[in-house]
């Protein structure tokens, strides 16, 4: 059995985001997307929203489930004896860090971390630009699922 694991904030999830997954669910057994519960950094939606949009845009992966975690991503790891992570690379500049926390993840516990190129759709594709240019009254129908429009159209209209 083959499992992955697919880490972020998801705040919210984007297209990009679910290429990756959906790619991930094709080359591994078993994928858990697991969004970080980062009590530092409050969101535009809460962890427990998130992973309800994760749920429902991923629910036609039968092999994607989607959980949450705190502290280090090599203990989520460890403790459900997973031993990849899957990342996407969107450009050069996500290189830097991207090694850097593999490196570590790699030194701390072993933890491989298999790159996927972003689908060039993609390749500008943030959450946190997602919600500028909604905020501000941009057009993000083509960069995230319907469900999360949806959600973030609500969300951006309660703080108007
Ligand atoms: O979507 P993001 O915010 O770019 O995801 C970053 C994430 C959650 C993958 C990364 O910050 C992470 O793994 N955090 C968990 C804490 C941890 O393990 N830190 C050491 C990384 S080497």
């Amino acid at each position: 059995m083959r499992s992955a694991v697919c880490p972020g904030s998801f705040d919210p999830v984007t297209n990009g985001h679910l290429d990756i997954v959906g790619r991930a669910s094709r080359l591994y057994d078993r994928v858990v997307v697991a969004v970080l519960v980062n009590k530092t950094k409050s969101g535009l939606f809460t962890v427990e929203e998130r992973i309800a949009m994760l749920e429902a845009v991923t629910s036609e992966y039968p092999n994607v489930r989607v959980d949450s975690f705190h502290g280090l991503l090599v203990d989520y790891c460890r403790d459900h004896d997973i031993p990849v992570v899957v990342k996407g690379l969107r450009a050069i500049s996500d290189f830097d860090y991207e090694l850097q926390m593999a490196q570590m993840n790699f030194g701390l516990a072993s933890v491989e971390t298999v790159f996927l190129t972003t689908n060039p759709l993609y390749s500008f594709l943030s959450s946190s630009l997602v919600k500028e240019v909604a905020t501000y009254g941009g057009d993000v129908s083509g960069l995230v699922p319907r469900h999360v429009l949806e959600r973030l159209s609500a969300r951006l209209a309660e703080g108007r």
